[in-house]
């Protein structure tokens, strides 16, 4: 399998980067507006990709607007770079594509049903291409998502800022019938960094450790300052880890909507975990309960949060940039 990597770099997109590089091939990034300017997204990730030793993966620009919203700002915490707290040399290149959205569709005729995209970001990018070529979802795998939740949001009190940055980009998404996992804030809010785990990863001592925990020493901040909570959660790489060791989550076949109307509930995930048998033989029970809609979705109801990190910070451990780089220089070209 190949993974193309869309996302809003921003801290927990840079350690999904990570990842994504330490255990799969990366054909990808392509980035996108949300925690910063696409801007910013873009320069974090050129950078960051050069950091982890490979400066030979494509980087394309995606959408600096959502479909149909104005851009939300979201530096709280992420600061004006989009990565505040991360001190990373300049990148050695500045080449990246300037149309991520046919860099996507490019990659999904390159590689077929050998594609999955993992989405970290608002889904701009994603819905975007699949406007542009509705035949996209026949091409790739599937899509792995940070976004939504079971209940409740982080944005507002209904939804979760992926979604609620580009409610309509994530309408097309989970309407596209691509098979998708989600993996909401009921799970990764659940995998919240300690300083404990900083120290376990500071204490490493590579240069890459070294970051990495300033990283999250800073998120951990950043995140107490604005909410007052003492762990910071790292969303994104929970759709890295999903492909790495399946058995960290537990998904369930389930119908998810995205709410565009609501007063207060835009951009909401509406998840329907009902189990109904189908309809009853009482017909003023069936009028009270409407039917349940096909699955389009495998959404994420359980993390084993001691196993993700285990992972995260062994990746970490065991991450060899010397190596990635030197075979990375003997790797083939990517995709044009
Ligand atoms: O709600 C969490 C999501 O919003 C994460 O992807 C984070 O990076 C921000 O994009
Ligand atoms: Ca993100």
């Amino acid at each position: 399998m190949k993974y193309l990597l869309d996302g809003d770099p921003g801290h927990d997109d840079m350690l999904a980067i990570l990842l994504a590089v330490r255990h799969l091939e990366v054909v990808g990034v392509t980035t996108t507006h949300g925690n910063t300017s696409v801007d910013n997204a873009t320069r974090n990730a050129l950078q960051w990709v050069d950091f982890l030793g490979r400066p030979d993966i494509r980087v394309a620009r995606g959408r600096a607007h959502p479909l149909l919203n104005s851009p939300v700002d979201s530096s709280v915490g992420n600061g004006s770079s989009g990565a505040a707290g991360a001190v990373l040399p300049e990148a050695t290149t500045e080449t990246y594509m300037s149309d991520a959205i046919a860099f996507l569709l490019g990659a999904s005729h390159r590689y077929h049903s050998d594609l999955a995209i993992i989405a970290t970001g608002p889904l701009t990018n994603i819905a975007s291409a699949l406007l542009a070529d509705p035949s996209l979802g026949e091409r790739i795998q599937e899509i792995s998502l940070m976004g939504g939740s079971l209940a409740g949001g982080n944005s507002t009190a209904a939804a979760e800022f992926n979604i609620w940055a580009d409610p309509e980009a994530a309408a097309v998404v989970f309407a596209s019938g691509i098979p998708l996992r989600m993996f909401g804030l009921n799970v990764t809010e659940r995998a919240g960094v300690t300083s404990s785990h900083i120290q376990r990863i500071r204490e490493i001592g590579s240069d890459l450790a070294i970051v990495v925990a300033d990283i999250l020493q800073h998120v951990r901040i950043a995140r107490r300052q604005v909410f007052a909570v003492d762990d910071a959660p790292l969303h994104d790489p929970l759709a890295v880890a999903t492909f790495i060791d399946p058995g960290i989550f537990t998904l369930r076949d389930m119908r998810v909507d995205i709410e565009l109307h609501g007063n207060h509930t835009r951009g909401m995930t509406v998840v329907d975990a009902r189990s109904l048998t189908g309809s009853t033989d009482s017909p003023s029970l069936n009028r009270a309960v409407a039917p349940m809609r096909a699955a389009n979705c495998q959404v994420a109801v359980d993390v084993d949060v001691d196993a993700f990190f285990d992972l995260l910070i062994d990746s970490i451990r065991t991450y060899d940039v010397h190596a990635i780089r030197a075979a990375a220089g003997a790797g083939e070209d990517h995709d044009s």
